[in-house]
């Protein structure tokens, strides 16, 4: 006791301990409030209890227009073969002899049958497993439908032809993304509307100014995307489309870094203490997500923290090497992180304390390996050290 380090710890774990629990309270207790306020302004128009857009052109894009834009899509592959370009999927050249019309939003649902799906997820999971994976997933179906609102009003903001293009190509590929998975959560019993913490962190970022929501849009929830769609790859009922994403995601992943390596970020955003406060502040809503959706992976066997850590890992370097750093450097963040999720698992579960963990590395067999590699590929080998789980305890 005499000892002033020991005597400083042993204070501020009780202050954590007491404070803790206390200060979420009051967060949790404003929360509601926070969403309702946010629902009164809505600048999305989306809503996560219809899964849907309420009116404007994004409903009519949701429910009409989509398919039929992309049916006349023109590929170059299929028509005018004799040209050398590769722009067709796999699907559409198989589908092309007996249904020219056949598109992709149906033709990755047809691989499979749904009845055939809807059996393999029922028979792999009990009802509760079910629930849980739909509680999560909601995370990404209704998440696809605020990357497909957020990236659309990117599109005007980002400068240069070819980023434009690309910003383009995302806009497509998230309305695919919102469409699919819509269908496929239905097939499977629905999705959930969104907890308070994540409406306000998905509306938050939708609103934000233009660069604060690039760095939301395509750091944060790209990478969130590509967790959740690597976690989730090979898991019955969801399989046949998650992969097949994962690779989409990763490409928007690459867009900020190749943006701010054109030299189109100006060094204020990314220097200056309020651009990257105000990318800071955008993630504050995240930390009552962990404990939202806690219980759901709980359910499943999936180590919420170690989710997130990695997520955190891969978001913070993406940051920083797309010219969007928040305020605290990376390092702290792991270090801070670390701290907070141990504290957590020593506080309120012991039973599964077994010392320090560091929850931000990747442990062998966390996800498939190609998968790995195509995110060691945009997030940068180091961020990955992939290390067996009892190593790491
Ligand atoms: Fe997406
Ligand atoms: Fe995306």
């Amino acid at each position: 006791m005499n000892d002033p380090s020991s005597l400083r710890q042993k204070l501020a774990w009780s202050g954590f301990m007491h404070g803790g629990p206390v200060l979420a309270r009051i967060y949790r207790g404003f929360e509601p409030r926070w969403r309702r306020r946010l629902e009164r302004h809505q600048v999305t128009s989306y809503d996560d209890r219809e899964h849907g857009f309420r009116g404007g052109d994004l409903h009519e894009l949701t429910t009409r227009v989509y398919e039929k834009g992309l049916r006349h899509i023109w590929k170059a592959e299929i028509q005018a073969p004799f040209l050398g370009f590769h722009d067709a999927s796999a699907l559409e050249k198989a589908g092309v002899g007996e249904e020219t019309q056949r598109h992709e939003t149906r033709s990755l649902l047809n691989t499979v049958s749904a009845s055939d799906v809807r059996r393999e997820f029922d028979q792999a999971f009990s009802p509760e497993q079910r629930q849980a994976i739909l509680d999560i997933t909601s995370l990404i179906a209704h998440g696809e439908a605020y990357a497909l609102y957020t990236s659309a009003t990117l599109l005007p903001f980002v400068s240069g032809t070819g980023s434009k293009m690309g910003m383009a190509m995302q806009v497509m590929e998230e309305a695919k993304h919102f469409l699919v998975l819509r269908e496929m959560t239905r097939l499977l019993g629905g999705s959930p509307p969104l907890r308070d913490s994540a409406y306000i962190l998905f509306e938050r970022i939708a609103r934000a100014e233009p660069y604060a929501r690039l760095f939301g849009m395509n750091v944060i929830l790209e990478s969130w995307a590509t967790s959740l769609f690597a976690q989730f790859a090979e898991v019955p009922g969801l399989r046949h489309v998650f992969a097949e994403f994962h690779l989409d995601e990763s490409r928007h992943v690459g867009f900020p870094k190749n943006y701010y390596e054109s030299g189109r970020i100006p060094p204020e955003v990314t220097h200056g203490l309020r651009p990257r406060m105000r990318r800071e502040r955008l993630l504050f809503p995240a930390i009552g997500l962990i404990w939202d959706y806690k219980p759901a992976f709980d359910t499943l066997g999936i180590d919420v923290f170690a989710f997130f850590g990695r997520f955190l890992a891969k978001a913070s370097r993406l940051a920083e090497n797309s010219g969007l750093p928040i305020v605290a450097p990376r390092e702290k963040v792991m270090a801070l992180t670390n701290l907070l999720f141990n504290s957590c698992v020593r506080a309120f579960e012991p039973e599964r304390f077994n010392g320090y963990q560091d929850y931000t590395q990747l442990h062998d067999g966390s996800i498939r390996s190609d998968i790995l590699e195509i995110e060691k590929e945009v997030f940068g080998e180091d961020v990955f050290s992939a290390r067996p789980a009892q190593e790491a305890a």
